[in-house]
C-alpha cells in the first residue's frame, strides 16, 4: 500500500513523540518515502536527528529555511504528499488548522495540501473534553479531515482518561485505510479465521496449527478497502484489525452458529478458518484419568459450514480455502465443486513459506469457470489483497439473488 507513496509525518510537541518514532519505522518498513515536519515543541522531546536517521530524509522545521525553500519548499512538500499523518496532534495544531491559522511550517503545509490528512490527537483529558477542542475536531471532520480517537488510560500529566496517543500500529492501519482503493465500500464481508478447538475434557482438546494470520489479513484488507467486516475467529493470539466486528468462537459448532447468525447481513463470505472436521463424540465434564489400558477416542462429524453455505447461496459470493498436503489442484477442485464455491484458495502446506502459522503464503486460485491462477510467495496481507481483487470482480458480476 505504501510502496513509493510520499507520506508527510507531522510531529507536534508532547510526551507521546517517542511513539511517532515507531510510527515512522512502520511507514519506512512498508516502503513509504517519509518527510518529517517537526514543530518547535516536538524538538524539545526528541531531536530531529532521530527522525532524519530513520526516514533517510532531512527533517523540516522552519517555514523560512532558505535552503529548503529552494530545494523543496512548503508548497512543494504539500503538493508532493500522498498522505499527511499528524502524530501526536496537539490541541494547538488542530485549533490552528480549524481556524485557518498558518504561522509555522506544519500549519502552513497543512493549509496548502490537498492530500488526505489523518490527525492522531494526544493531550490531557480535560483539554480533549474541552468543548472548544471538540468543536474544532468536529468542524475538521465535517471538512473531510480524518481522526483516530485517542486511547483511554493513565496520561503523562497524572490524570486517567481519554487522551493517550493510540499505538503506532493502530495509527499505521488507519493511514493504510486512507490509501486503499475503496472498491469494497457498501459491501459486507464475513471472514472466518483461526482454528477450532473440540473439547475432550476440561483440560484437553483436538485442534490444528492455524494461527489465524491468513484470515485476519483478509479481514484487515477488506476493512481497508471500505467493507463492513464481521470476523468469526477461533482462538488466536492476534489483535482484531481496527474497525472489524469480532465474533470470537471456540468450536466448529459455535463457528457455524456465529456464521449463520451473521449471514443475512453479508454479500460475500471468505472461509479461511481451519475447522476441525471431527469432534469427540462425548465431552467429559471431569478430567479423564490415565489408566493402564490404551484409549480409543470416538469422534463424530462436525457440520461442514461452507458446504451448508454453498447449498443456499442467495447471490452471495463464497470463497473457500483448501489446505492440502498432496494432489493440491485435484482436492481443491473437488472442494470448489462440492461446496458450490465461486473461488477456492489452495495452499500446499508442505511448502516452506506456505500455510499454517507463517507470515507468507503460496497459493493457487481456482475459479468456478475452471481458470487457475498461480501466485508467487507473498505476504499474507498481499495474498489477501489479491484474493479481494477477485472478490471485487465476482461481486460486480454476481447473479441476481435466488429464492
Ligand atoms: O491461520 P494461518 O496460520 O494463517 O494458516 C492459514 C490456513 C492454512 C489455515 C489457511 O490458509 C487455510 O488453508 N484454511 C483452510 C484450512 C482447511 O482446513 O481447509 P479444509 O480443506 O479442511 O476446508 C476447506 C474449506 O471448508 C475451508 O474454507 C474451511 O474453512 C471450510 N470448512 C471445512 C470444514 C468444516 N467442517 N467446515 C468448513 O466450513
Amino acid at each position: 500500500m505504501f510502496k513509493d507513496k510520499k507520506v508527510v509525518l507531522g510531529v507536534c510537541g508532547g510526551i507521546a513523540v517517542y511513539k511517532a518514532v515507531e510510527l515512522l519505522r512502520l511507514f519506512v518498513k512498508a516502503g513509504a518515502d517519509v518527510s518529517v515536519v517537526m514543530t518547535r515543541s516536538a524538538q524539545e522531546f526528541v531531536t530531529p536527528l532521530t527522525f532524519q536517521t530513520l526516514s533517510g530524509n532531512p527533517v523540516h522545521r522552519e517555514l523560512f529555511d532558505l535552503y529548503q525553500e529552494k530545494e523543496i519548499g512548503h508548497i512543494s512538500l504539500a503538493d508532493r504528499a500522498d498522505l499527511f499523518v499528524i502524530a501526536p496532534a496537539t490541541a494547538n495544531i488542530i485549533g490552528k488548522v480549524a481556524a485557518g491559522i498558518a504561522d509555522d511550517l506544519l500549519s502552513t503545509t497543512l493549509m496548502a495540501t490537498r492530500a488526505p490528512v489523518l490527525f492522531a490527537p494526544a493531550m490531557n483529558v480535560h483539554m480533549y473534553e474541552n468543548p472548544i477542542y471538540q468543536r474544532n475536531e468536529a468542524s475538521l471532520r465535517e471538512l473531510g479531515y480524518h481522526f483516530i480517537d485517542p486511547d483511554h488510560g493513565a496520561l503523562a500529566c497524572g490524570y486517567e482518561g481519554q487522551g493517550k496517543l493510540p499505538e503506532p500500529q493502530a495509527i499505521f492501519t488507519s493511514a493504510q485505510n486512507l490509501l486503499a482503493p475503496q472498491d469494497l465500500a457498501g459491501q459486507s464481508l464475513l471472514v472466518t479465521a483461526g482454528p477450532t478447538r473440540e473439547e475432550l475434557d476440561p483440560v484437553r482438546y483436538i485442534s490444528n496449527y492455524s494461527s489465524g494470520k491468513m484470515g485476519y489479513a483478509v479481514a484487515r484488507a477488506a476493512r481497508q478497502r471500505g467493507a463492513e467486516v464481521i470476523l468469526v475467529s477461533g482462538p488466536t493470539f492476534l489483535l482484531p484489525p481496527v474497525g472489524v466486528t469480532l465474533l470470537p468462537v471456540v468450536s466448529a459448532a459455535q463457528m457455524r452458529d456465529a456464521v449463520m447468525q451473521a449471514l443475512p447481513k453479508v454479500t460475500a463470505v471468505v472461509k479461511s478458518a481451519a475447522v476441525a472436521d471431527y469432534r469427540p463424540a462425548a465431552t467429559a465434564t471431569e478430567k479423564i484419568k490415565k489408566s493402564d489400558d490404551d484409549m480409543t477416542l470416538k469422534l463424530e462429524k462436525n457440520p461442514d459450514i461452507l458446504a451448508e453455505l454453498g447449498q443456499n447461496k442467495q447471490g452471495r459470493i463464497l470463497v473457500g480455502f483448501a489446505a492440502e498436503t498432496q494432489d493440491l489442484l485435484k482436492h481443491a477442485g473437488e472442494k470448489l465443486k462440492r461446496k458450490n464455491l465461486d473461488l477456492i484458495v489452495a495452499n500446499d502446506i508442505t511448502q516452506c513459506g506456505a500455510g499454517f502459522d507463517c507470515d507468507t503464503n503460496i497459493v493457487k486460485l481456482l475459479h468456478a469457470d475452471g481458470q487457475i491462477e498461480e501466485l508467487p510467495q507473498l505476504s499474507k496481507d498481499e495474498v489477501a489483497h489479491q484474493l479481494l481483487d477477485r472478490v471485487v470482480e465476482l461481486l460486480a458480476h454476481r447473479p441476481q439473488e435466488e429464492d
